[in-house]
């Protein structure tokens, strides 16, 4: 019983000074176990005579009663510290600044383009869309730019297989408009064009919006009161001089090309192009099956990395590209 009494204060204290929970559960494995230096003693006791049973049984059940309610105190103690161990662990400080969220923002191009599609939707013109990779028909031919016609010399085409070029403007978004569909028609095509020229004001791909009305008695009249509502509306200068100057297109006739007087930052006064537009030629009509007696209408397109720059102040066409995020960032908003 002695001895009973020392094994069981010998397991108490070391499970007190366990330091791990594996440590605590090694301890109970060697004397609570099957086999544990307790569990042993227990399985003794059919050994002894059995008047001295009882009393002997009564020690080993108090000593591992004894034991076992130190293990478990142990566990819940050891439990509490690696809980708050963990804790203090993922502690964190409320008050600490936040990292900050960095927003991202439309392209100034994109802006751009959204602004001019808005003011004429507003306008009364609906969007319109045709492909990047064009046919000689809508690019050039429909367009009465036959192929020996000395204005293909000015659209540095870049040309693909099987008769296929990148549309170097979006003017055969009229053609393909006009030819599924009937007047009245009112439409904007904004899309990529692309030309082989690259320098401080040319870039190879860039970006246009072409305008189309097309009904009866549309007149050059009605091409001025948009064109010079919409630039006055885009630049947000009600009494911006305007200034239409003869100029050719092969699928307009009249032509024009639309100068702005811009002030630049410097003071000085320049009269600035802006966009190419002209009244309908009635060979278009006619490629698109068009009654040209019936109907008339008039077409603008315009550069919006143009309109962009002016807008912004931006003198290098190229930095549009670059995407440089010092650059981009300037225009979040
Ligand atoms: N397509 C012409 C260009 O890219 C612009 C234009 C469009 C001119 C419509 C007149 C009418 O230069």
């Amino acid at each position: 019983m002695q001895e009973i009494a020392r094994i069981a204060r010998e397991a108490r204290e070391r499970m007190a000074a366990a330091e791990t929970l594996s440590e605590l559960d090694r301890l109970r494995v060697e004397y609570l176990g099957r086999k544990g230096a307790i569990t042993r003693r227990l399985k003794e006791l059919d050994a002894l005579p059995p008047a001295q049973r009882p009393a002997a049984g009564k020690a080993v059940n108090d000593a591992k009663r004894g034991v076992q309610q130190e293990f478990e105190r142990r566990r819940a103690a050891l439990g509490e510290q690696v809980l708050e161990r963990r804790m203090a662990g993922e502690k964190m400080d409320v008050t600490l600044p936040g990292r900050g969220q960095r927003a991202g923002a439309p392209h100034p191009v994109t802006r751009t383009l959204r602004r001019v599609e808005d003011l004429l939707q507003r306008a009364g013109f609906d969007i319109e869309e045709g492909p990047d990779i064009e046919d000689d028909f809508h690019n050039f031919e429909a367009l009465n730019i036959p192929p020996l016609h000395p204005a293909r010399a000015m659209h540095d085409t870049f040309y693909l297989d099987d008769g296929l070029l990148l549309r170097t403007h979006t003017s055969p978004v009229q053609i393909r408009v006009m030819r599924r569909a009937r007047p009245p028609i009112h439409m904007i095509a904004p899309g990529r064009v692309y030309r082989c020229d690259f320098d401080i004001t040319h870039s190879p791909m860039f970006h246009q919006v072409e305008g189309l009305a097309v009904d009866e008695a549309v007149s050059f009249a009605d091409l001025k009161g948009v064109v010079t509502g919409f630039l006055r509306a885009f630049f947000e200068e009600s009494d911006l001089p305007i200034r239409f100057r003869p100029s050719y297109f092969p699928f307009t006739e009249p032509s024009a090309e639309v100068d702005i007087r811009w002030r630049h930052g410097s003071g000085r006064h320049d009269w600035l192009e802006i966009m190419g537009c002209g009244m309908v030629h009635p060979n278009v009509l006619k490629a698109v099956g068009y009654d040209a007696g019936r109907y008339s209408g008039y077409a603008f397109g315009l550069g919006i990395e143009r309109l962009a720059m002016l807008r912004h102040g931006i003198d290098d066409l190229r930095i549009l590209f670059e995407n440089d995020l010092r650059f981009c960032e300037q225009f979040s908003a």
